[in-house]
């Protein structure tokens, strides 16, 4: 069966970006001129998914409102005949984007699970808004394609430093094909050292319809929180799971440091603000040096 949906979880509190994420959704967060949840959506549509639900909690109309047509401002835009802009305000063709409530924030396994109803009996795709990734093939077509040849869960990885292992769940693995992982166990967060690999899970997961009978009874986990890596360990008790290390460069906008880094990346990858990004970093990092001494 093909992957045709996704569920972009976004009921999280954000509370690394407060007080920005007091009143807005840290998914509206920009990254240049484009929200973050956009990267995310746009990546959906390019790895050919058709419908988006999008888990949302409180104090996140902003989402729907970004994803919708506004008539207004297209009218006046199309009007002063600014088309450029025109065609980059405009709501995304070829997918419908769905929303539900997830009425508390239980968690990340709690939040997919809200979806339940919308996914029914078919395999999924699961994308946080935290990981941007640029690459060739977008990150989850490479995902799904793993999927049409396994016909089970699999699961985005990437190398990460040992000192960093302790932010990330890491995958402990059975064995290698490529790019591609068996996953004996998951282990959450562990200590440099103690990691059994450095293959940390990042934000972009195909999984099949068995994991919510299994969130069905999830009990709570780390924080006090329902957690989806918990669900897919006892998955990959009955069925295999696997951890793929896709291509592509990874950032990190979770946090402030990844969101500084990846904003710079970003406007530095357009040709249109390029040179002049540059030449500011340079002043910025020279006046720096300067004040130094
Ligand atoms: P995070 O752990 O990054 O939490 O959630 P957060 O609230 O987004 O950010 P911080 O840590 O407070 O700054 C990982 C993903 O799971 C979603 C979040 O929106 C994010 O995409 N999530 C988390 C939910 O949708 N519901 C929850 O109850 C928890």
């Amino acid at each position: 069966m093909n992957v045709k949906k996704a569920i972009i979880p976004a009921a999280g509190l954000g509370t690394r970006f407060l007080p920005a994420t007091k009143a807005m959704p840290k998914e509206m967060l920009p990254i240049v001129d484009k929200p973050t949840i956009q990267y995310i959506v746009e990546e959906a549509i390019a790895s050919g998914i058709e419908d988006i639900i999008i888990v949302t909690g409180k104090g996140k109309r902003a989402i729907e409102d970004h994803f919708d047509h506004a008539f207004e401002l297209e009218d006046n835009l199309y009007k002063k005949g600014k088309l450029d802009l025109l065609e980059r305000v405009k709501r995304p063709g070829s997918v419908d984007i769905h929303y539900i409530r997830q009425k508390e924030p239980k968690g990340l396994g709690h939040a997919v699970w809200c979806a339940r109803k919308f996914i029914g009996n078919e395999p999924f795709a699961v994308l946080l808004g935290d990981d941007i990734v640029r690459s060739d093939e977008p990150c989850l077509k490479q995902l799904i394609n793993q999927y049409e040849e396994t016909d089970a869960s699999i699961i985005g990885v990437k190398q990460v430093p040992e000192e960093e292992t302790s932010r990330y769940g890491i995958i402990s693995p059975k064995d290698q094909n490529g790019r591609r992982y068996q996953v004996e166990h998951f282990v959450e967060k562990p200590a440099p050292g103690e990691a059994p690999s450095r293959l940390a899970i990042m934000g972009r997961y195909i999984l099949t319809p068995e994991i919510m009978e299994l969130l069905d009874n999830q009990g709570e986990g780390a924080g006090g929180e329902i957690q989806l890596t918990d669900a897919i360990e006892r998955l990959n008790a009955t069925k295999p799971v696997y951890g793929y290390e896709f291509e592509g460069d990874r950032y990190d906008v979770g946090d402030q440091l990844g969101f500084i880094k990846t904003t710079i990346a970003m406007a530095l990858e357009r040709s249109d603000m390029h040179d002049d990004v540059l030449s500011a970093i340079y002043e910025i990092v020279e006046n720096a040096e300067a004040s130094k001494h």
